[in-house]
Parts: C-alpha cells; sequence; structure tokens
C-alpha cells in the first residue's frame, strides 16, 4: 500500500478538486433549496457515517428551519478503494422515522448500493416522505437504478479524499476534496 501523508495534500503535491470555497458556496446553496423545501416542517436529517460527518455539519449550520439530526453507521468498503458491494449496518438510527421527512445525507455516491441498502431501510420504517442529498456524485459508476433529490457536485471517475472522505481512515479532516493518485 501507498503511504499517502497529509502534508503531501496540503503541500499541494496532490490534486483538488473542489477547494474548501468552492465546496462551502455549494453547501449554502445546497441548504437553500432545502430551507426553502421544507419551511413549516421539522425533517430529520440522517447522516450516513462516517463520511457524511463533515458535510451535514456544514449542511446543518447553513439551514434556516428547524430539523433533528440522527445518524446510521454503514460499511461496504474496508480498506479498499473498491466498494465489496457487501453492506453491513455498523449502528442503527435511534430516531422513530415512521411519518417522518427524512432527508438521509450521503457524502458521495459511487455505485448506489449503500443509497438502494438505505432507501429500502427507511422506506420499511414508513416515514411521511423519503429523500436524499450527496455531497458528491460520481457519473458513469452506478450499478443499481438510484435518485438523488439535492446533489453538490457530479465529479468524475476519480477516488478522492477529504472533506470527510478517507482511504483506509485517513484524511477525513482535509478541508478540501483531493484526487488520490
Ligand atoms: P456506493 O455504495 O458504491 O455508492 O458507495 C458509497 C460510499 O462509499 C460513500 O458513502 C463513501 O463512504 C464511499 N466512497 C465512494 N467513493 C469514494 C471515494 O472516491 N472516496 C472515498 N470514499 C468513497
Ligand atoms: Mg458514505
Amino acid at each position: 500500500m501507498n503511504d499517502y501523508d497529509i502534508q503531501d495534500f496540503l503541500s499541494g503535491r496532490y490534486k483538488i478538486m473542489y477547494t474548501e470555497a468552492q465546496i462551502e458556496q455549494r453547501v449554502s446553496e445546497l441548504a437553500q433549496q432545502i430551507s426553502d423545501d421544507y419551511r413549516e416542517k421539522l425533517p430529520v436529517l440522517v447522516g450516513v457515517l462516517n463520511g457524511a460527518f463533515m458535510f451535514l455539519s456544514d449542511l446543518a449550520k447553513k439551514l434556516e428551519i428547524n430539523c433533528e439530526i440522527d445518524f446510521i453507521k454503514i460499511s461496504s468498503y474496508g480498506n479498499s478503494q473498491t466498494s465489496s458491494g457487501q453492506i453491513k449496518l455498523k449502528k442503527d438510527i435511534d430516531c422513530h422515522l415512521e411519518g417522518r421527512e427524512v432527508i438521509v445525507v450521503e457524502d458521495i455516491v459511487d455505485s448506489g448500493l449503500s443509497i438502494q441498502y438505505l432507501e429500502n431501510k427507511i422506506r420499511s420504517m414508513q416515514p411521511k416522505s423519503l429523500k436524499f442529498v450527496s455531497l458528491f456524485l460520481k457519473e458513469g459508476t452506478a450499478k443499481v437504478p438510484y435518485h438523488i433529490d439535492y446533489v453538490g457536485f457530479k465529479i468524475p471517475n476519480e477516488f478522492v479524499v477529504g472533506y470527510g472522505l478517507d482511504f483506509a481512515q485517513k484524511f477525513r479532516n482535509l478541508p478540501a476534496l483531493y484526487i488520490l493518485k
């Protein structure tokens, strides 16, 4: 395995896909749209751990509506750069979602298998409505059909790290999105 160091990213050795400022701008726009769509409602934001922690935090701070926040933790990647295709539930949702307006908050969609899993799981809890927001979405990599209601950035098929996204659990704390090469 290649030994990457955070300083190599911060020093500009790796290519930035989106800067901190670009991400902040787009997160503001998504927050505006969601605020407009959920006025007078009380949605539950369900963040998908671990990757979505930073996006959920920044998004939630920019919302102009009341919301509740909960988390689910699933994993499919292990320590590799490709999904194993096998979704494991690591921490379940605590909130009672029946009759609620649910917004699942994801960091990135690749094969769509995680979204498919989450949709099946949450639909069975009979929410009043269910929408998905993902900050990033890889184009041309879907293995199953899915629909994301709010997409931050459509990106090419590169393995990216930073802003919550990891490689072997590292680099989640980078403030921008980098291409790992
Ligand atoms: P999917 O199930 O294949 O759509 O993968 C979704 C999950 O895999 C995301 O929520 C991420 O946690 C992770 N993932 C997908 N692509 C990347 C990437 O380029 N870098 C880091 N994590 C990724
Ligand atoms: Mg994720």
